[in-house]
């Protein structure tokens, strides 16, 4: 034992050995699960700024450089090289496919895309007037009662056979929120286009017309799909695996992830991200919100601004920012007010000592909602989108999970500052 590094923790007359783990890159972490047990002390940590729950050997992110691995390759270059169903065979298996496995994949996963017929009725118990989050939620958390075949997690084949379906469906699922909520018609898919062509034929397409899917506006999808697909332990990523560690099923665990990324400090950010720029409406009214963004009495939040992890720049926002540009340079918008907004509210915000001293820069859904709302969704389908791209990621960290000998069930503990313990008072002397 004396050749493995230890940190000691002392407190009072006690000192404890903590064994030292190593990663492959990036800070070493101090086990601390003994330590309960030896010391009778808790550590404390809300947000879990400094706390690996896991090892993981999915993707890396290290905050000060600005940078983005899957399973070791940057991010930058998959959005370049890559396509979003690569990537996903990537992130499941831990390698980039031949040209032979990728077939393989891409057949399994396009024959899963339609969803069992009678699902359509469950979207029909929805108000129109619900948002698409909410129908996600429900409808995934219910294919647990549609895909009985696939909801043994000690069962490999199972594993496998839930994880193809929820890639393959979410599109269809996250498609047909949309089109419920806009009144039009359910719009089955289509295989013979690829993953991303296929979700905005069955966003845009309607009976009464042929739709071509532009592919350039398919690659931008693409891509938004590929910068999304993973983040290591992000709150999402941590309830799916929070709530599979007690053996939940798949489907549940990841409507458990979907019911997170909703929040606006996390994929809700996008939708609430559009809805400010909107809301600052002018050039001229900027000020007025980045002082408010500053002032410690009020909540408001510039949103698609800072992040918990990076803190020079997020390595998405490079690639969604040039993005953003092709795709409105396409589409012949390149100077509507929304975007004059974005551009001046970026640049301001970029020299503003405020957001410098806090390394606060635009994170991914700065750019994200913009390309969006120009291919012509409305916002709130915004995180939908998100929720259908980190699926993937969900599954990959759910799987590696299960296989963990490590594994226990998620069980943080508190530090209690409540009532010592004390007599029931009788209700005539309260
Ligand atoms: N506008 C104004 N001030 C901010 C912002 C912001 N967007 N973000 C952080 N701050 C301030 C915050 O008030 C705090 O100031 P002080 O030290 O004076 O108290 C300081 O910066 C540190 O903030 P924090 O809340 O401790 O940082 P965090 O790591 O807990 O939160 C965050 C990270 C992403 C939740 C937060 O930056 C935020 O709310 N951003 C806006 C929402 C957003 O864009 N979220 C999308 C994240 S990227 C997509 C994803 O991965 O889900």
């Amino acid at each position: 034992m004396a050749d493995i590094e230890t940190a000691k923790l002392t407190f009072g007359d006690k000192v404890i050995d903590l064994p030292i783990m190593k990663p492959s890159v990036g800070p070493d972490v101090i086990d601390i699960r003994k330590l309960y047990a030896q010391g009778d002390v808790f550590t404390y940590d809300p947000g879990f700024t400094s706390t690996a729950s896991c090892s993981s050997t999915i993707t890396y992110i290290d905050g000060d450089k600005g940078e983005l691995l899957y399973r070791g390759y940057p991010i930058e270059e998959l959005a370049d090289k890559s396509h979003f169903l690569e990537c996903c065979y990537l992130l499941l298996y831990g390698e980039l496919p031949s040209a032979a496995e990728l077939e393989d994949f891409e057949a399994r996963v396009t024959r899963h895309t339609m969803l069992h017929e009678q699902m359509q009725y469950f979207f029909r118990g929805f108000r129109r007037d619900a948002h698409p989050m909410a129908i996600m939620v429900g409808v995934v958390g219910a294919m647990s009662a549609f895909y009985h075949d696939s909801t043994d997690i000690g069962d490999p084949w199972q594993r496998e056979v839930a994880s193809i379906r929820m890639i393959a469906k979410m599109p269809t699922i996250a498609a047909w929120a949309f089109k419920y909520s806009i009144g039009q018609p359910f719009v089955y898919p289509k295989n013979s286009l690829d993953y991303s062509g296929n979700f905005l034929h069955m966003c845009f397409s309607v009976p009464a017309e042929d739709y071509v899917v532009d592919p350039i506006l398919s690659r931008a999808m693409d891509r938004i799909m590929m910068l999304h697909a993973d983040h290591e332990q992000n709150a999402s990523t941590s309830t799916v695996r929070l709530a599979s560690s007690s053996g939940a099923n798949p489907f549940a665990s990841i409507a458990a992830g979907i019911a997170c990324l909703w929040g606006p400090a996390h994929g809700g950010a996008n939708q609430a991200c559009l809805e400010m720029l909107q809301e600052i409406g002018t050039v001229d009214r900027i000020p007025e919100y980045i002082a408010r963004a500053k002032d410690k009495d009020d909540p408001f939040r510039l949103m698609g601004f800072g992040h918990r992890v990076y803190k020079n720049f997020d390595p998405r926002a490079k690639v969604m920012k040039q993005s953003a540009d092709e795709v409105l340079g396409l589409l012949g918008i390149d100077n509507n007010e929304t975007l004059k907004v974005a551009k001046e509210l970026e640049k301001i915000a970029l020299e503003d000592p405020y957001f410098v001293d806090k390394k606060l820069y635009p994170n991914v859904d700065f750019y994200s909602g913009i390309i969006l709302e120009a291919m012509g969704f409305p916002t709130s389908m915004f995180t939908p989108i998100f929720a259908l791209s980190r699926t993937v990621g969900w599954i990959s960290q759910w799987k590696e999970m299960i296989t963990d000998p490590e594994q226990r069930i998620g069980r943080p503990r508190q530090r209690y500052i409540g009532a010592p313990r004390r007599e029931y008072t009788e209700i005539e002397d309260r």
